[in-house]
């Protein structure tokens, strides 16, 4: 076996798992000592961070780990919109659509965010691990989601890591230039 190649219970090779990403598996997997199936959730996270989207190496490799089946990580990965089979855009881009939001005009926000970008505002995402609509150059996904627990500061986005509150209108060309490469 490779240096950077790691086989799976199944006897699958993940090529792209290195010895750094085995270890913070493992980091994550022992917090749970007593189902390791509970490490699932961390370890999708982890996967999807690291490599972008979940595919079939990862859903095998995840499942291996935390002794499922695989059809079981994929019921997971569906369930959750959060998680996607296939890569989205370099910056991720996420509208708060529930109440508070829609109410201070997220709707009109999710538009120029799409505008601004070369996204489809029309276009939506299909769910069941599907990516989010993404620009044609790859650069940016956007989407709508749920409540981001931060209702008092309506309207608010998620993009990447980054939280943006009371997003107006006119704001939307320089926050996406922010993250333009
Ligand atoms: S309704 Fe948008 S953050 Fe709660």
């Amino acid at each position: 076996m490779g240096m950077n190649e790691r086989e799976t219970q199944s006897g699958a090779q993940v090529a792209k798992v290195t010895p750094e990403f085995e270890a913070q598996a493992e980091d994550l997997i022992s917090r749970y000592p007593v189902s390791r199936r509970s490490a699932t959730l961390p370890l999708l996270h982890l996967w999807q961070n690291t490599f972008g989207s979940i595919d079939d190496s990862g859903v095998e490799w995840i499942a291996a780990r935390v002794g499922v089946g695989p059809v079981q990580v994929v019921e997971v990965i569906t369930f959750y919109p959060w998680f996607r089979r296939k890569s989205a855009g370099r910056t991720i881009i996420r509208v708060c659509r529930t109440l508070s939001c829609a109410l201070a005009g997220s709707h009109d926000i999710k538009e120029k965010f799409c505008q601004a970008v070369g996204v489809d505002p029309h276009s939506h995402s299909h769910g069941f691990g599907a990516p989010p609509p993404t620009a044609p150059d790859g650069e940016f996904s956007v989407e709508f989601v749920e409540c981001l627990a931060c209702c008092g500061s309506a309207p608010v986005a998620l993009i990447n890591d980054d939280l943006h509150e009371r997003i107006q209108p006119e704001d939307v060309p320089a926050i996406v230039k922010k993250y333009q490469s």
